[in-house]
């Protein structure tokens, strides 16, 4: 193969890598759907393992129109959090069912959006520089969700953080391994935005990084 030839190719390699813009901060902000994705891989994912969105108590559902799945805002000022019409949203209401079949996710309580919560910095869900779609990642850099099964029409399931560690490598057995998708909707009107601040972290070409938080001991 001549050198240019050899150059050719790799430069649509490259480029088929490159076809799906990779996403920025941008991505998520505004208004917005939360796409359910069924996936134990962010690599592999794309809005066609939709299995359901959250509607607007945070609650994961499937839907037979869009109509149905909440619409969320993220705040545009510290702590970039989400809001539905119910409320703040986070994992830290005590009101809400726990993981309780998980072995280390037993006292996490499902997301849910709540009336009259002022929203922290731990509640933020982000996104990563670099990842084929707007994923949605939460606490220390884990980006999968878990519940107890992909809910039928007219259920409603929660939805956990994934946990992991030497006890329970995988998904809480029995259970559905899960990412989240913005479905952004509209954009932030206002003129004068502030910058969302990204993770500390960018997905570069060929960087392996599991995406599944810290490791529990
Ligand atoms: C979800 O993914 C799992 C593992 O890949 C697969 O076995 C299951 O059939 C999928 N379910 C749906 C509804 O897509
Ligand atoms: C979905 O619901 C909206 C609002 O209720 C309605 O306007 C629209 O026609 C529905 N779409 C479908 C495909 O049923
Ligand atoms: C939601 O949280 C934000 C940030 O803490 C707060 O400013 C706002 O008042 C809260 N909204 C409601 C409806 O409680």
């Amino acid at each position: 193969m001549s050198l240019l030839k050899v150059c050719t190719s790799l430069f649509f390699l490259s480029s088929a890598l490159h076809a799906q813009a990779a996403v920025t901060q941008e991505d998520f902000s505004g208004t917005g759907h939360i796409f359910v994705l069924n996936s134990s891989d962010w690599k592999t994912a794309t809005p066609n393992s939709k299995v359901g969105c959250l509607d607007n108590d945070g609650a994961f559902i499937l839907e037979r129109n869009l109509s149905e799945c909440g619409t969320f805002v993220r705040l545009r000022d510290y702590p970039w959090t989400l809001s539905s019409t119910q409320g703040n949203c986070t994992f830290d209401n005590d009101k809400t069912e726990k993981n309780t079949d998980s072995y280390y996710g037993s006292q996490d309580h499902a997301w849910s959006c709540i009336p009259h919560y002022s929203a922290i910095i731990y509640d933020e869900l982000y996104t990563i520089d670099g990842f084929p779609y707007p994923f949605l990642c939460s606490g220390d850099i884990n980006c999968y969700y878990d519940a107890k099964k992909i809910p039928a029409h007219g259920e409603k399931a929660s939805l956990w953080p994934f946990r992991w560690g030497s006890q329970q490598w995988g998904i809480t057995p029995g259970h559905v391994m899960l990412q989240l998708m913005w479905q952004k909707l509209d954009d932030d009107k206002r003129e004068e935005v502030a910058k969302i601040p990204s993770p500390r972290i960018a997905l570069k070409d060929g960087l392996q990084v599991p995406l599944q938080g810290k490791q529990i001991k």
